[in-house]
């Protein structure tokens, strides 16, 4: 179903006390169910393969602290910057906040510079997978390490599996060094029978990494934070996913091991089996590949590909060739155009708004629209039949064209741009902006 967002009014925090919320900002009032301390700060760090790194860190720590929520909680998040010089922010990756709560440097907030503090505080409305990172100097921030995963439980107990298991891959250097849960989480004992959900998230600039799961049937159960309608087991089907982006798979554990590998590769994988130990099961060759559009039963939506649109866009991604300081370089583009030369898409709130979102270049731009989900409406000319996908960082590849729309709901300046953020860097950014 899809999420209610903030709106004026009062609104019922778990321990009953009822806090005003204004569409732009979270509640400043009200005392919070969960809160955390996050400080930027350089820190070395060893990575999984023995190499030490200088990165920028929440907390001293690579990844972030998890922050780890209920749905409905009011959380608040304080923010220091020890020595980070460009500054720091927080951005809620794929949960939809008020705006002034979205972290956006230069947008919704200054950067919190060096000595400086910086206070979040929002209602966590949608159960899911997200993420969180810094969103000044996005690229550099988020490839040195200014980032970390952000969950929120569901209020039905009855939807929690016995393991939860968070896989977060990021790459340093694209030197095949991995960062993440890899570490901790390299030999699982996990009891036959019991639920198992890994939430996969792509946090790096490498834009599409490969997931296969062997040894048992799975469930891909929620894209981008959001649930499917009654997901199919699969078998031998490769999980891409792109920067930004999340899978929540789900399976029961067999008697026999259960590995999942990222990009084929035994270093970035995880073994699962009843008693920690055993042999990795030889992956299959992936048969198929996971195509959200044909999967999970169709379900009613508010809206669909015959609704009356109150605007249509239209976003054609591309890159071109120009000279900057007298060298040339290639930006990506909107429509041609280079941010801060890309439209400003206007919009009123209450709009029904649909986007032809078409990709001319010769790479991957996954797509992310904040504080919004887009439901996706067609991919290439055809209708997408399965169950209702809402995604907040769309992969749209080379020659693909998505047509996607989405509820102007949640009033404010919202940034719409490529998560490669070096794309994003070089021109594949602009604005969603309300009336
Ligand atoms: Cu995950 Cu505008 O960012
Ligand atoms: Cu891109």
């Amino acid at each position: 179903a899809h999420h209610s967002l903030p709106v004026a009014g009062t609104v019922q925090t778990p321990d009953q006390t009822s806090v005003p919320v204004t569409a732009l900002s979270g509640p400043r009032e009200g005392k919070p169910d969960r809160s955390f301390t996050l400080t930027a700060k350089k820190a070395s760090v060893a990575l999984s393969s023995g190499k030490t790194v200088d990165a920028w860190t929440y907390n001293g720590e690579l990844p972030g602290p998890e922050i780890r929520v209920r749905e409905g909680d009011l959380v608040e998040v304080t923010l220091y910057n020890e020595d980070i010089e460009d500054g720091a922010t927080l951005h809620w990756h794929g949960l939809d906040v008020p705006n002034a709560e979205d972290g956006v440097a230069g947008a919704t907030q200054d950067a919190v510079m060096p000595g400086g503090s910086h206070t979040y505080r929002f209602i966590a409305e949608q159960a899911g997978t997200f993420w969180y990172h810094s969103h000044q100097h996005s690229k550099e921030a988020v490839e040195k390490g200014l980032f970390g995963s952000l969950i929120v439980e569901p209020v039905e107990k009855d939807r929690l599996p016995d393991h939860d298991i968070v896989v977060l891959t990021h790459v340093w250097d694209g030197a095949g060094t991995a960062v993440g849960s890899f570490d901790t989480l390299k030999r699982m004992e996990i009891t036959p029978g019991e639920r198992v959900k890994l939430r996969l998230i792509g946090t790096d600039n490498w834009v599409r990494r490969s997931y296969t799961l062997s040894g048992t049937p799975f469930q891909v159960t929620a894209i981008d934070g959001v649930d499917l309608n009654e997901p199919e087991l699969l078998e031998n089907t490769d999980l891409v996913l792109t920067t930004g982006g999340r899978y929540d798979v789900e399976f029961t554990m067999p008697e026999s091991p259960v590995y999942l590998r990222v990009d084929g590769s035994l270093e970035r994988g995880i073994l699962m089996s009843s008693d920690g130990a055993g042999e990795a099961p030889k992956p299959p060759r992936p048969t198929a590949v996971f195509d959200p559009t044909h999967y999970g039963k169709a379900a009613p939506t508010p809206f669909d590909a015959g609704s009356d649109f109150d605007r249509e866009f239209t976003m054609i991604l591309d890159n071109r060739l120009a000279f900057f300081n007298g060298a040339p370089a290639l930006y990506d583009t909107i429509n041609g155009k280079v941010f801060p030369n890309t439209p400003m898409y206007m919009v009123k709130e209450g709009d029904l708004v649909k986007t032809t979102i078409s990709n001319r270049s010769a790479v991957d731009h996954p797509m992310h629209l904040h504080g919004h989900h887009m439901l996706v409406l067609s991919r290439n000319g055809k209708l997408a039949t399965g169950s209702p996908w809402w995604s907040d960082t769309l992969d749209v590849a080379p020659g693909e064209t998505y047509e996607v729309a989405f509820v102007a709901n949640n009033p404010g300046l919202w940034m719409d741009h490529c998560h490669n953020l070096q794309h994003a860097a070089a021109g594949m950014t602009m604005h969603l902006m309300y009336e």
